[in-house]
């Protein structure tokens, strides 16, 4: 893995653990636009698990992080057993803590592996989550083929595509920080060097990488919007959730639906078929 991006990524996810998402005791503030955007993840995640999967199966967050997603999964979404998978130690570590701290360690799993091979048997996972990694992913086809060959038949993958040219892709390329600089105090604004960071897709890409497996059927596409926007385009918006516009922000969230320039990335709903 030496010199690859994913030996820096890792790198820059240790760095990042002890503060990545708000660390261990992630408590938003109602008026604040992250408080917005995750409750929007939320209500969107509600209704995928809902409408396609069984709640009582396993799960799988594939690159879980610090845990803010299994944590989500597990207290708010009544998953009944989640796995969590990442390569950085430091990430696993927190996300262990904070499962431990908020008393629900008994209901999760983590493992230290590289997404491209993780080790599973075949076919265990009822869903596969993967959110805020494929942007990051020296071979997405590997990891994307890994995914399809541990979830379940029947069962659901749900993959966050960030965006090809979208308000987002452009604003991490002008303002965001090149992840190898994550933690180090450094900043790069060498656009050519964070292109290798982040890797933005259009659906083709992504349709095109998952019909490659042959067993998969697209149940739907749901976009997914600021989360993702960095700089100067993120501060209307956190003023506006500061000063009571979450309403607002819902109505310009359902108008962006309709314009697929502008979503930050889309939800991918996949149904693996026998
Ligand atoms: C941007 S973070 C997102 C974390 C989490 N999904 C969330 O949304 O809070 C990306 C995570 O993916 C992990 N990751 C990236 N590439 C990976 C790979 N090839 N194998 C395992 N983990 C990987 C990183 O270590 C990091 O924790």
């Amino acid at each position: 893995m030496k010199d690859s991006i994913a030996q820096e990524i890792m790198e820059a996810h240790d760095r990042l653990a002890e503060t990545w998402a708000g660390g261990i005791f992630r408590e938003l503030k109602p008026n604040s636009f992250s408080y917005w955007s995750i409750n929007i993840i939320q209500k969107i995640l509600k209704h995928i698990l809902t409408s396609y999967s069984n709640v009582d199966g396993i799960l799988l967050d594939a690159g879980c992080g610090n845990g803010q997603f299994t944590e989500m999964f597990i207290k708010s979404l009544d998953i009944k057993k989640v796995i969590g998978v990442d390569f950085s130690e430091n990430m696993l570590k927190v996300a262990k803590e904070r499962a431990k701290k908020k008393g629900y360690e008994a209901r999760i799993r983590l493992v230290r592996a590289n997404l491209e091979s993780t080790g599973f048997k075949d076919g265990i996972f009822d869903v596969v989550y993967l959110f805020g990694v494929l942007e990051h992913l020296d071979n997405p086809q590997k990891v994307i083929g890994e995914l399809v060959r541990v979830c379940k038949d029947n069962g659901i993958i749900i993959l966050n595509v960030p965006q090809k040219w979208s308000l987002a892709h452009i604003t991490f390329m002008l303002f965001g920080r090149n992840p190898r600089d994550w933690g180090t105090g450094k900043r790069s604004f060498k656009i050519w060097e964070k292109a290798k960071y982040y890797k933005f897709y259009t659906f083709g890409n992504v349709k095109g990488m998952v019909g490659n497996t042959n067993k998969c059927k697209l149940l739907e596409r749901i976009p997914v919007h600021y989360i993702h926007v960095v700089g100067l385009a993120s501060v209307p918006l956190h003023r506006l959730a500061k000063n009571g516009g979450a309403n607002l922000l819902d109505k310009l969230d359902r108008l962006f639906g309709y314009i697929y320039r502008i979503p930050a990335g889309e939800f991918l709903v996949i149904r693996k078929c026998r």
